[in-house]
């Protein structure tokens, strides 16, 4: 049988002390994070049967609820040192302890907690369940660890309404990442998650797309419209592209963004919405600022949580996970029974630099499932050009390799 394992949360290092002896005398595994915000992220890592945590505010309850909704297999008992919490805390803690308070009764209330939870086979924790091999991350495929990482983050981030930057290159998967964030957040998944690309949008009808106008604002504006904003209200927007927005046009963002409220062109009237924005570039922003073509107190206000999402050529050990995705789903839309890759088929991918990203993959995969014939898919069936190129690095690493032997020969 597992050790219970109980979590102190308490940002006071006397109370972390006390705890940590009392509860290892008992014969329990003890664990400590300073804040109740730590709590998710080290539950991810390690299970815990019994959170013990000293409450601080109104946001610490609201953490402990989402530990709860989200199936943590840990049952929770509060400290605080007044009483009016208890009725918040309904169905959320086992105990609302009261201090100053007794060793034996702290043991107590962990023995009671304990009696609720499973101690046998350690079940694993919500986010593993998810990174389970087979499982994708709301569609995301990749089990790297830099990839695990914004899981994490996405997860922690997913019930709070910052605006998010997501950066990477073109093709990494930004506009997947902003998706998953939407359906992450139980209470926007089922509402519109609507997707603006700042630069395709014509100059002249941008605003009135975003914002919505008014009957007879301007010539064409025969009828009252809702913007885009509007139309998202309760969801997410993803405005990609960012830095290809006017600086005009940036400061009534940073309105918006800091405010949630606009006015539709031609109205006085102003709106207010509740989206959640996601905003993503492939451009060097900090660069753009300095050739001011970014507003700096848009940087800063978009810059509170920002996900950069690595090259595909950083985390090659995504790689076949990828293209097994991609081959056994091109193989069901076409219609083809695809066993495999073939070895040295795999090298080459493996060996590529992939400046497109996971796009340039997808697209690869596709086209080979599509010109297979005999179910492997063999180098073959990649673009001579792609085959070309690796084979022309290898050949180049295999020189530079020899020419440095010799020289340390000599
Ligand atoms: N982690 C992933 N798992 C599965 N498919 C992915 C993943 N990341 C990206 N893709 C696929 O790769 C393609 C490109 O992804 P996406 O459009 O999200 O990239 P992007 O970063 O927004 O690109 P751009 O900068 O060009 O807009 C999409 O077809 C998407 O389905
Ligand atoms: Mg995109």
């Amino acid at each position: 049988m597992n050790k219970p394992r109980v979590l102190i949360v308490s940002e006071d290092r006397l109370t972390q002390k006390s705890l940590y002896e009392l509860i290892c005398q008992h014969g329990y595994e003890a664990g400590i994070t300073h804040s109740v915000k730590d709590v998710m992220a080290y539950l991810d890592e390690k299970i815990c049967h019994v959170i013990l945590a000293d409450i601080a505010g109104a946001d610490d309850i609201e953490i402990l609820k989402l530990i709860r909704e989200k199936g943590y297999p840990s049952e929770i008992i509060t400290m605080a040192s007044h009483n009016n919490i208890e009725d918040d805390l309904d169905g959320v803690a086992v105990d609302c302890l009261i201090r100053p308070v007794e060793d034996k009764k702290i043991i107590s209330s962990i023995e009671k907690a304990l009696s609720r939870v499973s101690l046998g086979e350690a079940k694993p924790s919500f986010l593993n369940k998810l990174l389970h091999k087979e499982e994708t991350f709301y569609d995301l495929v990749g089990q790297s660890p830099s990839f695990k990482e914004i899981y994490s983050l996405i997860d922690r981030i997913s019930s709070s309404k910052a605006t998010i930057l997501l950066r990477g290159e073109s093709g990494t998967g930004k506009r997947m990442v902003a998706r998953a964030i939407h359906k992450a957040d139980k209470k926007r998944r089922d509402k519109p998650f609507m997707e603006i690309s700042c630069g395709a949008l014509p100059r002249e009808i941008i605003e009135s797309e975003l914002f919505g106008h008014t009957k007879g604002s301007f010539t064409g504006a025969i009828n009252e419209r809702k913007g885009r904003f509007e139309l998202a209200h309760g969801g997410t927007v993803l405005l990609d592209d960012i830095d290809s927005f006017s600086l005009d046009l940036q400061v009534k963002l940073l309105r918006v963004l800091q405010h949630k409220e606009f006015e539709r062109v031609g109205d006085h009237k102003t709106i207010k919405v509740d989206v959640r924005f996601v905003v993503s570039t492939n451009q060097d922003l900090e660069k753009a600022i300095m050739d001011k073509k970014f507003r700096e107190d848009l940087y800063y206000r978009l810059n509170v949580i920002s996900i950069n999402i690595p090259p595909l050529r950083s985390r090659k050990d995504d790689l076949p996970l990828l293209v097994n995705h991609f081959m056994s789903l091109y193989s069901k839309e076409n219609h083809k029974k695809i066993k495999s890759v073939s070895d040295d088929t795999m090298q080459i991918l493996m060996n590529y630099d992939w400046p497109g990203n996971i796009r340039e993959l997808e697209n690869i995969i596709e086209r080979a499932v599509i010109l297979d014939m005999d179910g492997v898919i063999g180098s073959d069936d990649l673009p001579e050009l792609l085959v070309g190129n690796v084979m022309a690095s290898l050949d180049t690493k295999i020189n530079n390799a020899a020419a440095s032997d010799d020289l340390s020969l000599t």
